[in-house]
C-alpha cells in the first residue's frame, strides 16, 4: 500500500503533465486529506511560511486574496495578518480540512476570511477576480489559476520542503507552464528548506 506521501507526489507528477487525469484521482485525493485532517498541523514545521513571507515583501496591498489547498487555514490566517485590509478566500477539496479551518479561525479574523470546499481544478469565482492566488504545497491547475487572477495580480508558490515537499513542482515548470499563458515576471525565493516563486504577467 502506497503512503499519502508517495501518492500526493505520484499525483501531482501525473496531473501537472496531463490535468485529464485528475477525475481519475480527484476522489481518492479527498479522502486521503480527509483522514489526514484531524492531524494535519501536527505536520507542519517552523520553516513552513518562511519562504512564502519573503515571497510576499515583494506584493504589495492585495485586496482579494484566493489561497488554494487552503487546508487547515494556516496560510490563510497568515495572510489575513499580513494584509489587514483584505478579504481572504481558502479554499480546499476536502470538506474535513475545512472543517477544521473553520473551527481554527480566531474570530477577530472571521469577517475577513472565508473558507470553501472546492476544486482548484474548476472554480466558481469569476474571472480576474483575485489580486493574490497563494499555492502552499499544492498541486497547480494553470488554467483556472491563471483566469482567476487579475490582469496585473500575482500567483505565489511555495513548497515548505522545497524538491523534497510531497506536492512539488519544480520551479522551471511552473514558469514554462505560466509562460506559456502570458505571464513574463517571475522571482525565486528560498528560506532552506522552504522554496517559493513569484510570477506576475508584466
Ligand atoms: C499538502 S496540503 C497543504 C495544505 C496547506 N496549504 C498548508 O500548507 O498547510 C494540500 C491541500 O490541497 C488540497 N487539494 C488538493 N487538490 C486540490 C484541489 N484540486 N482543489 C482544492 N484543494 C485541493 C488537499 O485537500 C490538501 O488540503
Amino acid at each position: 500500500m502506497i503512503g499519502p506521501q508517495r501518492f500526493a507526489r505520484f499525483v501531482t507528477d501525473a496531473v501537472v503533465r496531463r490535468p485529464v487525469l485528475w477525475h481519475v484521482f480527484r476522489r481518492p485525493l479527498q479522502r486521503t486529506f480527509d483522514r489526514l485532517a484531524p492531524t494535519w498541523e501536527a505536520r507542519i514545521g517552523p520553516h513552513h511560511l518562511l519562504a512564502l513571507e519573503l515571497a510576499l515583501e515583494e506584493v504589495v496591498s492585495p485586496v482579494r486574496i484566493l489561497d488554494l489547498g487552503t487546508g487547515t487555514g494556516v496560510v490563510a490566517q497568515a495572510l489575513a495578518g499580513r494584509y489587514p485590509e483584505a478579504e481572504v478566500v481558502g479554499i480546499d477539496l476536502s470538506p474535513a480540512m475545512i472543517e477544521e479551518a473553520r473551527e481554527k479561525l480566531p474570530p477577530e479574523l472571521a469577517p475577513r476570511v472565508d473558507f470553501q470546499v472546492g476544486d482548484a481544478a474548476a472554480l466558481v469565482s469569476s474571472d480576474g477576480e483575485f489580486d493574490l492566488v497563494v499555492l502552499m504545497n499544492m498541486i497547480p491547475f494553470f488554467d483556472e489559476l491563471v483566469r482567476v487572477a487579475a490582469p496585473d495580480g500575482a500567483i505565489v508558490f511555495s513548497y515548505s520542503r522545497g524538491d523534497e515537499t510531497p506536492i512539488y513542482v519544480p520551479a522551471d515548470r511552473l514558469r514554462r507552464e505560466l509562460g506559456r499563458r502570458g505571464f513574463a515576471q517571475f522571482a525565486a525565493f528560498s528560506a532552506p528548506p522552504a522554496t517559493a516563486l513569484l510570477a506576475r504577467r508584466r
